[in-house]
């Protein structure tokens, strides 16, 4: 199994503290991605890559081959400290550079394992942020690990590793989970967009050419009759509304 690690803290403490822990439980190839040492500059918002195409983001140098090293990974695993009640800022900076991934999905096959820490509060509002955007970026089953840090001398061990073992057996498992209604939902609107009679250019391309046009959801996951007809449907609804 190949996991890609991409660390979100400016430091290596107490969220890489936790990686390392958790990382202690998996077998496979492991290659990290420190957005401190990335120095990407911060999103200039000039919307090239939602409106244009990734490739024409000004920063598309840093961001890409970390995308490619998502594409090529078998899980993610994504990690930030808590900061004024957000993510930090480096990672935000990355999913503010990746938002065209939202109009965009894929890593379809991929599983990931949020880690977050902090000093006592935000953590659990925290890993669902990035726990939906990654859903938005198609993932198919996101993992967490939250914990409040501040005051503790060690790290919660059993917490981790039940996380981290549940994540690794889902991982080799191969198995790809139905996905949410949500996941659904958001799916079709960004299909019914790309199809609209006015669609973004880097959108209509890419839902042609992958073929995503012609799925109920990721090509790869299995849908039950119930979810085939509410994608169906709601992309019906999204079509004539827009
Ligand atoms: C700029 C900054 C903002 C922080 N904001 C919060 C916060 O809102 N709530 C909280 O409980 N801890 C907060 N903390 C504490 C960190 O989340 C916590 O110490 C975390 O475990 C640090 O992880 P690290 O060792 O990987 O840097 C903040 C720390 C810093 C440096």
């Amino acid at each position: 199994m190949k996991y890609l690690i991409i660390n979100g803290s400016p430091r290596r403490k107490t969220t890489y503290g936790i990686i390392k822990q958790a990382k202690s439980n998996l077998n496979g190839e492991f290659e990290e991605v420190h957005l401190m040492e990335e120095q990407i500059p911060i999103c200039v918002g000039c919307m090239n890559c939602i409106m244009i195409g990734e490739e024409k983001c000004p920063h598309s140098d840093k961001i890409q081959p970390i995308i490619e090293k998502m594409n090529q990974c078998d899980a993610i695993i994504i990690a930030s400290p808590v900061y004024a009640l957000n993510v930090s800022s480096l990672l935000k900076n990355f999913m503010d550079h990746t938002a065209y991934l939202y109009h965009r999905p894929r890593f379809f096959t991929k599983k990931a394992l949020v880690v977050v820490s902090t000093a006592g509060a935000g953590h659990k509002k925290v890993a669902k942020y990035i726990d939906e955007t990654l859903r938005h970026w198609g993932v198919n089953k996101v993992h967490k690990i939250a914990l409040a840090c501040g005051g503790k001398e060690t790290l919660e061990t059993s917490k981790i590793d039940k996380a981290a073992i549940n994540f690794k057996k889902d991982v080799e498992s191969r198995k790809l989970h139905s996905p949410k209604f949500s996941d659904v939902f958001y799916f079709n609107l960004w299909k019914s967009l790309a199809v609209s009679d006015n669609p973004m250019k880097a959108d209509a391309e890419y839902w042609r050419k992958t073929g995503l046009v012609n799925c109920d959801y990721g090509p790869e996951v299995n849908l039950n009759i119930v979810k085939k007809l509410f994608s169906k449907l709601i992309f019906g609804f999204f079509k004539l509304v827009m």
